[in-house]
């Protein structure tokens, strides 16, 4: 497929995906949030779960919850499922426009790992299926009757994933196929338990019968994986622009500490919305922890930041017109990329010294760039431009 297209279908897919996904995390959170501020009714109705009034829209919504309603009196039902049906679908088309069919500088980092980029297709695949596999059996089985342990096997085998992604796959790849493997038991858990749990619920109800609490279990216990996945996931989404995080020799650890730093928030919200009182500890330590990876990773990874003697602009333009203008520049020679990625141009010693700042992080602190290290950028040519911007990025 022309590149040209494919950056189209790029950012038509993504538009989708993001438009979906908000309208899918949008609606849970909301119905968390209702759940959480139900107030029971006095006398009134046996199967009720409580009521909530809300303002919007110019008017009042009277929203009570039941667990069960006469078969005469069943009315038009609405869902909620298509929008975590259609943020899954489009999900995965985006993986395979980005990282399947855009060129092997977003699967492979040959620093990590010398493969083809048909196997680090069939590792990401497998990844993706198998750790949908995994996750369905344990819960599946009798052994999701010990509920805390198996929620610590799986955080196990997350970080296990985690850490053999970074060490087969480029950093950015690693990070979207943990994401995208989660994103992926997410819509599952709606489509396979939660979904199936309430069409027996409402058959049962249009029968007669007040439906069995135990089935809502299954589906309760996947809503709960689903409430503090989504945080993590929404990271690893939007985590690819940040190559402090990926790009790092410990991009898994990062990864990983992320995660529990977004679990660790979600669980504050679970708490606040319940008006729990431990929780605010757990958010300042949500907060710190943030705080002191940021200050932690921001350490350059290659300690030497100088050659000791003075680097002039011409022999930082000889390394980005060497490594660099492949891609960014108003004409690129790349066979991928006919345009300039990102706007990103080093065509001028003006658009080189404008950029210095993310030149040091892309290619200095981190060695997200080149893409794949297409180009071959050597350690020293790394350590020379991080020297030349040290000194002011001066243009002479
Ligand atoms: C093989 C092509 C290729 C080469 C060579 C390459 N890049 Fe990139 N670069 C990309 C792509 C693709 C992106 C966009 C990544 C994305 O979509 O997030 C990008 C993005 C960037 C960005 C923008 C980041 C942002 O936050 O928007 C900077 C800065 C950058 N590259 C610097 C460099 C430097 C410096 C070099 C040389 C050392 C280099 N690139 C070499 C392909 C390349």
């Amino acid at each position: 497929m022309s590149a040209g297209i494919l950056e189209w279908a790029n950012l038509f897919v993504r538009w989708f995906h993001v438009i979906v996904g908000i309208g899918w995390i949008g609606t849970s959170f909301f119905f968390i949030y209702l759940d959480a501020h139900l107030t029971a009714t006095l006398g009134g109705n046996k199967h009720s779960a409580g009521k909530i009034w809300l303002i919007h829209s110019g008017g009042y919504y009277e929203v009570e919850k039941l667990k069960y309603v006469p078969p005469a009196k069943i009315p038009e039902l609405h869902w909620y499922k298509w929008e975590a049906y259609l943020t899954g679908l489009s999900g995965i088309t985006l993986l395979f426009i980005v990282y399947y069919l855009g060129g092997s500088g977003f699967m492979i980092d040959p620093a990590v790992a010398d493969i083809s980029q048909g196997e680090a297709i069939g590792i990401g695949v497998l990844t993706l299926t198998g750790g949908f596999t995994i996750y369905e059996l344990i819960w599946r089985s009798p052994l999701n009757r010990f509920e805390g342990l198996m929620n610590l096997v799986c955080f196990g085998l997350l970080i296990a994933i985690a850490w053999g992604l970074a060490h087969v796959l480029s950093g950015r790849a690693a990070y979207m196929h943990v994401g995208a493997m989660m994103g992926i038991i997410m819509v599952a858990n709606v489509l396979f338990v939660i979904q199936p749990g309430q069409r027996r619920m409402v058959r049962a109800n249009a029968a007669g019968q007040v439906p069995d609490p135990a089935w809502g279990n299954a589906a309760k216990q996947r809503s709960l994986h689903n409430n503090y996945m989504t945080l993590p996931v929404v990271f690893v989404m939007i985590g690819n622009h940040f190559p402090n995080t990926y790009g790092q020799k410990w991009n898994w650890v990062i990864l990983i500490a992320l995660f529990l730093v977004g679990a660790g928030v979600r669980y504050f919200l679970n708490t606040f919305d319940r008006g729990g009182k431990a929780a605010p500890y757990v958010l300042a330590g949500a907060v710190i922890g943030a705080l002191a990876l940021a200050l932690i990773t921001s350490v350059p990874m290659s300690g030497a930041t100088t050659t000791g003697e003075r680097v002039s602009f011409n022999q930082a333009d000889a390394v980005i017109a060497h490594r660099c203008v492949q891609c960014h520049s108003a004409r690129p020679t790349d066979d991928m990329f006919r345009e300039a990625p990102n706007g990103v141009k080093f065509d001028t010693g003006q658009e080189i010294t404008g950029l210095a700042a993310k030149i040091k992080l892309m290619a200095v602190d981190t060695n997200a760039m080149p893409l794949g290290n297409k180009t071959g950028m050597t350690a020293k040519e790394r350590t020379l431009l991080g020297a030349w911007i040290a000194e002011g990025a001066p243009r002479d």
